[in-house]
């Protein structure tokens, strides 16, 4: 996994909870880490290595950690409305934006930097309404919840996501059912 996204979740504990929390969880989870927890935007890291300080924020909040992992998806959104603005503005709103991260933003990521891990998504678009269906070797349908909420508050937008499991709780296999609430 990209050291953004580990820089990115390190940020967010450091502003949402305080540097010393962040401090504590990388302590706590460094016997596990091979790195240590010392990550560079540039490098790439096992995401276990997520999984582990993500584990030991929960422990520490006693927050549920699907619930953690989807806070950092939100914050993560709005960090990539600021470093790729032109993947949201070419687009009218949250849904036509979610159809495009699976054939083009992500495939520009991958042309960007070719080590990237991404998941799959097939979409399918019945007018106000997307049915999304996220797939990967990773974890992080979470990631891909906390992701969609926050495109939406990017775009202002109200929306209703339901979630069916078809991962029997391994959280790699999930549909996400989003419709969008039409202001009167
Ligand atoms: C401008 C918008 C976006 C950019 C630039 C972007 C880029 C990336 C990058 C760089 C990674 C990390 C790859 C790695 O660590 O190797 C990633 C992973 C991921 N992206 Fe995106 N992404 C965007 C939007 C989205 C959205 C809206 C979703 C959800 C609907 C999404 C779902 C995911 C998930 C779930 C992962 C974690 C990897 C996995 O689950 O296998 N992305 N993305």
């Amino acid at each position: 996994m990209k050291g953004i996204v580990f820089s990115e979740f390190i940020e967010m504990v450091e502003s949402k909870f305080s540097p010393e929390v962040a401090d504590e969880i990388i302590g706590k989870a460094s016997a596990k880490l091979a790195t240590g927890g010392a990550y560079t935007s540039v490098g790439v890291y096992d995401h276990l290595e997520l999984v582990e300080l993500v584990t030991e924020l929960s422990v520490l909040s006693g927050l549920p950690v699907d619930e953690l992992v989807a806070t950092f998806g939100k914050h993560l959104a709005g960090r990539f409305a600021e470093l790729y603005p032109a993947f949201f503005e070419e687009v009218n709103g949250t849904l036509d934006f979610l159809e495009s991260v699976d054939n083009h933003i992500h495939k520009e990521v991958i042309k960007l930097y070719p080590d990237a891990e991404l998941p799959q998504f097939t979409s399918e678009r019945i007018g106000n309404r997307l049915v999304m269906e996220y797939q990967s070797v990773r974890p992080f349908a979470a990631l891909a919840k906390g992701l969609i909420e926050g495109s939406a508050l990017y775009y202002g937008e109200t929306l209703q996501v339901e979630e069916e499991d078809l991962s029997s709780g391994r959280g790699n296999h999930m549909r996400f059912t989003i419709s969008q609430q039409l202001s009167r």
